[in-house]
């Protein structure tokens, strides 16, 4: 025998007992997309190499290490989407969605990075990702805000999920703190490690979010942004607040929040939570203004969010419940000449006549007894058997696979009855 071949480390394979999980999660966000008036958008999984580093930076840890870049046989240079903001809003500009207009989107898919797998991090990973153009108030970063907590709330995870906000600036406000915080950093440059010295020349505002605990006395030192906002950034990050505490949602400033992105611009937010260990963000994103022309758009206003989906369901309380909630209700078994040629009819008048009934018909033959195994392996509720008696009576016989219960036979109209009772 060859040997098998397996999986790329931190790309992991999402089996049949798994999957109903997720198909709960989808149909709740798309539940919830849909009742804020968001449109799904299906972009491509890779794009040209060239729109990541122009639009996540050349000095991030994602554009410099953990992009799955290769040359396709022409000689350009492609990427894995390592997120979708920028081909999201790639797509928009090619496709001319944001003349004069503006757009509430969303999108669903895997994104590829590579990093050190742990739990809570993969290499390919799925995200769900809304994006809002040309909104440039505060009104719709709430809206954002307000919507995930929907999603929280319908996910019954609300209470696991702390939020935390922050405002960047603009690009000349942050320019000026840029300055301030380098003269800062320079002042104990011998404290920094390795990592921060090379980012005080690269990307300085990284510093903060350092995960080294030798650091946190400097870091807390170190002036803040929020003190460099000028009076509308101030204003938008107020506004934003005011209607955060109108609409009754918890929140913490917190002035150390910078994103692993650089295209972000004022509001930037993440949910946290303490349930999942070290891999503790479910949800992440903020403003993005500047994004637009940098990617050859009008000057216009972007904001929007992503959110792991790994995470996300790794929150859920007891998540075998969906699982269990898709398995097939009812196995029919069939034995005999008769039988055998009768049970594929009778399993399609019973789908039929019961819409939403999960009816998994045996397959391949086989004695009463290996079918049994099999009814029971599929995690039926009940076995219905036919057998050459049963298909010239045009009766059924029913037995539960899951309690001690003697089988009984039913007419067919009475099985179809029973049947219901179990959708
Ligand atoms: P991000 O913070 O890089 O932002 O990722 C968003 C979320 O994706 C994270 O909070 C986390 O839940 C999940 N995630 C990221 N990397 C991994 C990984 N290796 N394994 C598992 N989950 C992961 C963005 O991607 C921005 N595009 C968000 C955004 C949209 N900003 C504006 N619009």
């Amino acid at each position: 025998m060859s040997e098998k071949i397996q999986a790329i480390r931190g790309m992991h394979d999402i089996l049949p007992d798994h999957a109903p999980r997720w198909q709960h999660v989808e149909s709740v966000l798309r539940r919830v997309m849909g009742a804020y008036g968001y449109q799904e958008i299906r972009l491509p999984v890779v794009e040209k190499t060239e729109l990541f580093k122009r639009s996540i930076g050349e000095v991030t840890d994602i554009v410099e290490k953990e992009m799955y870049t290769f040359a396709d046989r022409n000689g350009d240079s492609l990427t894995l989407r390592p997120e979708g903001t920028a081909g999201c809003l790639r797509a928009c500009l090619e496709h001319g969605l944001l003349h004069n207009q503006t757009q509430r989107l969303w999108y669903l898919g895997q994104m590829f990075r590579h990093e050190r797998p742990q739990k809570g991090r993969y290499r390919q990973f799925h995200q769900l990702g809304v994006e809002a153009y040309g909104m440039a108030g505060p009104d719709i970063d709430a809206e954002l805000i307000l919507l995930c907590r929907r999603l929280w709330r319908e996910l019954g995870i609300a209470d696991k999920l702390e939020l935390q906000i922050n405002s960047l600036g603009t690009t000349a406000e942050r320019l000026a703190y840029r300055a301030k915080l380098v003269a800062y950093f320079r002042m104990h440059v011998e404290a920094l490690d390795e990592d921060s010295r090379r980012r005080l020349e690269t990307n300085p505002l990284r510093i903060l979010d350092s995960k080294n605990p030798a650091l946190k006395p400097i870091i807390a030192g170190a002036p803040l942004l929020t003190d460099e906002l000028d009076t509308s950034s101030r204003e938008h990050f107020d506004s934003l607040r005011r209607q955060l505490d109108a609409a009754g949602v918890a929140y913490v400033v917190n002035p150390r929040l910078v994103r692993g992105l650089d295209y972000y611009s004022r509001t930037v937010f993440e949910w946290l939570t303490e349930s999942l260990g070290a891999q503790g963000t479910v949800c992440a994103g903020g403003r993005y203004d500047g994004l637009i022309e940098q990617l050859g758009g009008k000057d216009s206003t972007a904001v929007g969010f992503a959110l792991g989906m790994e995470r996300l369901i790794d929150l859920l309380d007891d998540p075998g419940r969906f699982d269990r909630a898709a398995l097939p209700q009812a196995y029919l078994i069939a034995v005999g000449e008769l039988a055998e040629a009768r049970a594929p009819l009778l399993a399609e008048r019973l789908r039929d006549t019961l819409p939403g009934l999960r009816l998994q018909l045996n397959c391949g033959g086989g004695s009463f007894k290996s079918q049994f195994k099999r009814a029971d392996r599929s995690g039926a509720e009940v076995a219905l058997i036919l057998g050459d008696d049963e298909a010239r009576d045009q009766t059924l016989g029913v037995k539960s696979l899951r309690r001690e219960e003697g089988q009984q036979t039913l007419s067919e109209n009475e099985a179809i009855a029973f049947l219901h009772s179990l959708i």
